[in-house]
């Protein structure tokens, strides 16, 4: 295809129409500025939509279902997070979007990281789409200072590949389908496999026996040095700079396989704001933590993003144990904890998902005996600019 043509979407602030108010009762000059200004807001909330849509669409092709789906409405707060800055990019054929690549950073000038995603509808591939789209954000990183490009690519699970045409995540934990089209194209651009993550659902109801195996097995190895604490909504404020310590933690403790992911540092202003955001996205957050009742300080946490809409999934978040913590089976403490107060809360959805690095054994080890099953891959690949 020749003239690929790359558009920037101005992402709107907001997806409600901009008010009539004052439009009819301006006059001439005024009155046009209104005019225009409604029909400019109305088309990018139409491109940011459709956009939105088409991310949605090939990842649910990709995968064989929709369930991690997050609707234009859903993701806009956090296309308005100051921390974490990202662009976004389409082409259009026909007057319809048919491909959209999306660039993010971290704020931190100093910060060499983005991360970048493209996606083209399959009546439009193997025609440069998707090259021209990753040669365009990779442009935009690299005018920005970034010089390290990770990319968190989905893979189905439909096709169960032969050992040969499965391409081994350089750790030597899971694999990604060689022959599929993201991972062909991802090797084409020359990235390399860093690290592959599981994704698991667990359907509910969860099974009650499996669980209180695990909670009265947690609860003995945690012994009467860790209290549980848990609460739905934002953080209180007593706990906050303990959650944003371990937000702060789990960027750089988490297994990383080879991918050099930068420390992403969280402030207490930042953990305010984006519990904001994730209720202005439809989302509750049930948190459950646990305290070191020697120090007082909160050592162990895991939560749940919980959609207002009953037949969709939760999404696990943050799951973490501070290292000096390990050992005492907090990590089980605390997700058992929060799926009680998931089933008492929130009864009725239909799954929780969650993903997790294939070298994480302990936490992979928890999942499956509370009953997750692997429903897809991601890998996760590398590129320096
Ligand atoms: C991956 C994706 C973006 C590629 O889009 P595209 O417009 O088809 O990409 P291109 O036409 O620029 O292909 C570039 C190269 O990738 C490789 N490639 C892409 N799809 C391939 C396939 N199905 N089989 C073999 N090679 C393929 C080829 O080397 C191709 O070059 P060639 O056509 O000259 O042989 C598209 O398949 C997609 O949207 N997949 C789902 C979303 C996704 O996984 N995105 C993550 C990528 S960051």
């Amino acid at each position: 295809m020749t003239d690929i043509v790359i558009d920037e979407i101005v992402v709107p602030d907001t997806l409600e129409p901009r008010s009539d108010a004052g439009a009819d009762a301006d006059a001439g000059h005024d009155a046009d500025a209104h005019r225009a200004d409604r029909a400019d807001h109305a088309a990018r909330v139409a491109a940011y939509v459709e956009a939105i849509g088409l991310e949605n669409a090939v990842q649910a092709e990709v995968l064989g279902f929709g369930d991690l789906d997050f609707g234009p409405a859903e993701q806009l707060p956090q296309w308005h997070d100051r921390f974490t800055p990202r662009r976004l990019f389409v082409v259009r054929s026909g007057g319809r979007i048919v491909g959209q690549a999306t660039y993010e950073t971290l704020a931190d000038p100093t910060v060499t990281t983005c991360w970048l995603w493209v996606a083209v509808a399959p009546e439009h591939r193997r025609r440069g789409l998707g090259t021209a789209l990753l040669d365009h954000v990779e442009a935009v990183a690299r005018a920005a200072g970034r010089t390290d490009a990770i990319s968190f690519v989905a893979s189905g699970q439909g096709s169960r590949p032969a050992p040969g045409d499965r391409l081994e995540a350089s750790t030597g934990h899971g694999w990604v389908p060689r022959a599929s089209s993201e991972v062909r194209f991802a090797l084409s651009r020359g990235y390399a496999l860093g690290q592959v993550e599981r994704i698991s659902r667990l359907p509910l109801p969860v099974d009650e026996e499996a669980l209180a195996a695990i909670r009265s097995e947690a609860l003995a190895a945690a012994g009467d040095e860790y209290r549980v604490h848990t609460w739905s909504g934002p953080t209180p404020p007593r706990w906050r700079s303990d959650v944003a310590a371990m937000a702060t933690a789990l960027s750089t403790d988490a297994p990383m396989g080879d991918v050099p992911e930068p420390e992403d540092v969280w402030t207490v202003d930042r953990l305010v704001e984006a519990e904001q955001r994730r209720a202005a996205s439809g989302r509750a957050s049930l948190t459950a933590a646990a305290e070191h009742v020697p120090t007082g300080r909160l050592v162990a946490c895991s939560d749940l993003a919980v959609p207002d809409d009953a037949s969709r999934p939760a999404m696990q978040q943050m799951t973490l144990v501070r290292r000096e913590h390990r050992g005492h089976r907090l990590g089980w403490l605390v997700k058992v904890a929060n799926l009680d107060r998931l089933i008492a809360e929130k009864p009725g959805r239909p799954s929780v998902l969650t993903f997790n690095a294939e070298e994480n054994r302990p936490m992979l080890a928890v999942n499956e005996a509370v009953g997750f099953v692997p429903i897809g891959v991601e890998g996760v690949w590398h590129r320096l600019l």
